[in-house]
């Protein structure tokens, strides 16, 4: 049985005050949720304060962006090895929002995972498709050919030390959840897709939500067979909210 984990995902959000009444609150609320695991992933400015604060804690935390490289003459960037010196042990990398608005491509997303996991981080791999997408029927064919470009760069082990995130970009912060029955299919489709390559790999990856998840929708989610938990945004800076969905993917 797969340990369900549900990763805040906080954006460009907050600040010194307000991320220490969040992190206070979900790091006391952590205390009476068992059998699931849960991480905020934060800005960068901020690793410093989620590690002191939730260091000791039930709580993780990561980033949300790394460079590919891992040092050198790239203005701006930030290495896994530096994520690693402030306790990450996550790192989301191809969100859609990186895709679209900072131009990541598949392969530029697989060399993000890749040095994550080089300096022993977990990535976070997100895919999904727009709406047009979705609405010309090639859904399968692109979270395939995204999931693919990671699997083919590092290779199905690596999918053992990773997670894999289906966030449908119309459904990010529109307030309009897939379905858990439309969210369960493409769940199923990835996993059928690692297990092409190694059913032992597939059966163990944790495959997230994320799109709109809140305390109202997370429990009917995480009932499907296939669905382990969920990255969430708006409702990740809401600590009564995000401490909802956690006690949801309570195992
Ligand atoms: P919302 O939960 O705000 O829709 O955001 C989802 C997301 O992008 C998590 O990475």
């Amino acid at each position: 049985m797969r340990r369900k984990l549900v990763a805040g995902n906080w954006k460009m959000h907050g600040n010194l005050a307000s991320n220490q009444a969040l992190l206070d609150t979900i790091a006391a609320g952590m205390k009476r949720i068992q059998g699931m695991d849960c991480a905020v992933c934060v800005p960068f400015p901020y690793l410093p304060q989620a590690q002191s604060r939730l260091q000791r804690t039930e709580v993780a935390w990561g980033a949300q962006n790394v460079s590919p490289h891992a040092q050198g003459a790239f203005t701006g960037e930030v290495s896994a090895s530096m994520l690693v010196d402030f306790g990450c042990r996550f790192v989301i990398v191809g969100h859609s929002e990186r895709r679209t608005l900072f131009g990541e491509d598949d392969s530029t997303v697989a060399a993000k995972f890749m040095a994550a996991q080089g300096s022993g981080i977990l990535p976070i791999l997100c895919v999904g498709e727009t709406l047009q997408e979705r609405e010309s029927g090639i859904t399968a064919q692109v979270v395939n050919r995204q999931l693919d470009a990671v699997l083919d760069a590092a290779g199905v082990a690596a999918m053992a030390k990773a997670v894999i995130a289906y966030e449908p970009v119309w459904a990010i912060g529109t307030g309009r959840t897939a379905t858990p029955e439309q969210a369960q299919e493409v769940h199923a489709l990835l996993r059928a897709r690692v297990s092409d390559r190694d059913p032992g790999v597939a059966r163990g990856v944790r495959i997230l939500y994320g799109g709109s998840v809140k305390a109202g929708n997370a429990a009917e989610l995480f009932a499907k067979a296939d669905i382990d938990g969920g990255l969430i945004g708006g409702a990740s800076l809401v600590a009564d909210d995000f401490l909802a969905i956690c006690r949801a993917a309570q195992g």
